[in-house]
Order: C-alpha cells, then structure tokens, then sequence
C-alpha cells in the first residue's frame, strides 16, 4: 500500500514538472523577467520582486487598472504602447516609479497628483502610504513585465474616440 502510494506521488511529481514546471519556468526565465531601466539600459527583476510587484499592484492599482487597462480613461492604459507614447515616455522602469511619485498628464502638461495615487498625495490616497523605493520598482517591475509579456490582453480593448 505505501508502495503503491508513493508510486503514485512519483508519478504526479513528474507528470508536474513535465507539463506545469516548464511553463512556469519560461514565465520566469531571465529574459522575460528582463524590463527597460531607463531609455538605453535594462534590468532583470527577481521572481519575488514580481511576486510582490502583483500582490501590491493589486492592492494599490488593480481598482482602475484591472488587466493593464485604466478603467476612467481607457485610452491611457498600462499597454506598452500607451506608455511609450506619453511625454514623458513611461515605458521604463524610472519613468515609471516617477509617476508614481509625480503623476503628470498624458501630453506632459500638468501634474495630476491630486487625481493620480502618488507618493506625492498619500493624504487622499492611503494605498500609497508607507510604500518604499524598492515597493515602487517593484509595482512598476510588475507592470513592465506584464505588458511585454502579455501583449494586448494587458491593457488592450483600447476605445477610440
Ligand atoms: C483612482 C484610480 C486609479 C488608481 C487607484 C491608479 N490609477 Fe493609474 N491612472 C488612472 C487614470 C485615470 C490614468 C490616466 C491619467 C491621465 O488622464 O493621464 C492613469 C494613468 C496611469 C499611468 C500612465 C499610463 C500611460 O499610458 O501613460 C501609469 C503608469 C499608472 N496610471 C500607474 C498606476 C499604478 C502603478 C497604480 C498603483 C500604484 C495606479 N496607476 C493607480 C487611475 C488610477
């Protein structure tokens, strides 16, 4: 019988690494892992630096941004497209903790930290209180990963006026 059991434990841990291992694995591997730091460099976030980028983007974003879209104005969503195309570009990792910090507007106009979570406005937004530097790279570490890896089901269904 205990044979017999760990038979089929055997089993199922194979059947585990050759079916789920590997997908979770590629998820993960340094390449993807791999986001833009500023305009001309890159960075490699680690695998618990995403794991808590997710949990503290759905804690302090996912209530507009559900999926990498932005649910009041869907035509600047967290797609990488949508970000590259701000002005600033916000399609990396420093441009992007900065607006975390200093939210501005699409064309680089205004500063929207009174509508915008910021570090800046944690008196009206209390999801950004008590967040660290190393929070903030990892929250955008998270969306960076997130928009390259996921393409346009991470903030597509763009509406078009
Ligand atoms: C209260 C709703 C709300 C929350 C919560 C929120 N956002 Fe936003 N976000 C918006 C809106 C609305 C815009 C579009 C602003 C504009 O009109 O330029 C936006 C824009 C952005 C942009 C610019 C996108 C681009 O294409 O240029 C980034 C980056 C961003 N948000 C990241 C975050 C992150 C990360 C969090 C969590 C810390 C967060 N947001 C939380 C509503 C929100």
């Amino acid at each position: 019988m205990v044979k017999a059991i760990l038979t089929f434990v055997t089993l199922v841990s194979l059947l585990w690494n050759l079916l789920v291992n590997p997908a979770l694995a590629k998820d993960l591997d340094e390449a993807t892992r791999t986001v833009k730091f500023d305009e001309n460099s890159t960075i490699v976030l680690t695998p618990q630096e995403l794991k808590n980028g997710k949990k503290l983007f759905n804690s302090a974003c996912a209530s507009c941004h559900s999926g990498g879209a932005t649910f009041t104005n869907p035509n600047v969503g967290l797609d990488m497209e949508s970000l590259k195309l701000a002005t600033p570009p916000r399609d990396n990792l420093l441009a992007m903790i900065d607006y975390l910090k200093n939210p501005t507007s699409y064309d680089g106009e205004e500063e929207i930290y009174e509508l915008h979570p910021s570090l800046r406005s944690s008196d009206i937004f209390p999801q950004m209180r008590g967040l660290t530097e190393q929070n903030l790279k990892e929250i955008s570490g998270y969306v960076l990963y997130s928009a390259q890896l996921k393409g346009v089901s991470w903030g597509g269904g763009k509406v078009y006026y």
